[in-house]
């Protein structure tokens, strides 16, 4: 594992919107996730790995990002992590103490650019792994649309110290905060607004049964299966009954940092954009539901 930044991971994210928990048993049932905890108008999920929150729902009457989820090594690295974001003018939500939620643990909490809150937590519930084949074993990478992708990647590289891995075109780009290829990437867009959110099958044959499993249950992908470019993973994208587009993938590349160069990779060949050119480009309602709806952001919730 490299050290380049203090974040060493992404635990994963918990998303708002009306009544959103009713749509529970989509990701139970079908998408493959586990409850890990529910409590008034909030629930929890888990994957087969040890995190306790891989995904969350939360009922409030702004669809958007509740928080994004990321983690340190151990307590010392979070120290050092609030420390450099305090010295570099970050804002801050709150400062580092113990969570007294249902996952414990130490951390604190940040906005970013856009008016996303950013949640930072080591030494929390670990929770025994899972053996269930054919589950997801974690989230992947968070994809965010923003209306200023310059900024946004500054704050990511400068700030939080992740790494450039790909660009799309001048559309899009990829980061890192391990050896995994991206845990976030960033969409220029007209508004703030969650892009999707994308969860890691161990294996290519569970990732073509998680399709199967959907199919089955009438839900065809609604892009895919192809496989990426920029991350060379398999994706299958479907949208969730709340409207947030979720992603199956496996395979992501491994970025070796002595050798890894980034590259602009083409929006326009459909081999560069398609690998297998199975998929084809993503449809006028993909790209709207992809698009998703304006998110104000924490502070400004009370302000809409
Ligand atoms: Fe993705």
């Amino acid at each position: 594992m490299t050290n380049f930044s203090q974040v060493d991971g992404l635990r994963g994210i918990v998303m708002r919107g009306p009544s959103i928990i009713e749509s529970a048993s989509f990701y139970e049932k079908l998408w493959g996730l586990e409850l890990s905890h529910s409590e008034d108008g909030t629930v929890f999920f888990r994957s087969t790995n040890s995190e306790p929150i891989t995904y969350g729902l939360v009922n409030h009457p702004i669809f958007g990002i509740e928080y994004i989820h990321f983690s340190t090594k151990d307590r010392s690295s979070m120290d050092i992590l609030f420390t450099q974001l305090v010295a570099k003018n970050c804002t801050i939500i709150s400062k580092p103490a113990e969570f007294n939620d249902f996952a414990g643990g130490y951390g604190f909490e940040i906005l970013d650019p856009d008016m996303r809150r950013l949640r930072f937590r080591t030494d929390s519930l670990k929770l025994p792994e899972k053996k269930k084949w054919g589950h997801p074993h974690k989230v992947s990478h968070i994809v965010l649309n923003t209306p200023d992708m310059d900024g946004l990647q500054k704050f990511f590289t400068s700030i939080l110290d992740f790494r450039v891995s790909d660009y799309s075109g001048d559309q899009m780009v990829f980061l890192r905060c391990n050896n995994d290829h991206h845990s976030i990437a960033l969409v220029k867009s007209h508004y703030p607004s969650i892009n999707h959110v994308a969860f890691e099958l161990s294996t290519i044959d569970e990732f073509m049964h998680s399709i199967g499993r959907m199919k089955q249950a009438g839900h065809n992908p609604s892009w895919g299966p192809g496989r990426h470019g920029p991350g060379d993973n398999p994706f299958a994208y479907f949208v969730s009954p709340p409207g947030f587009v979720v992603e199956f993938t496996t395979e992501l590349q491994k970025i070796n940092e002595k050798t890894h160069q980034p590259k602009i990779w083409s929006r326009t060949d459909p081999a560069s954009m398609d690998l297998w050119m199975t998929a084809g480009p993503p449809t006028t309602s993909q790209r709207t539901a992809m698009q998703g709806r304006p998110d104000p952001g924490f502070l400004n919730l009370t302000n809409v």
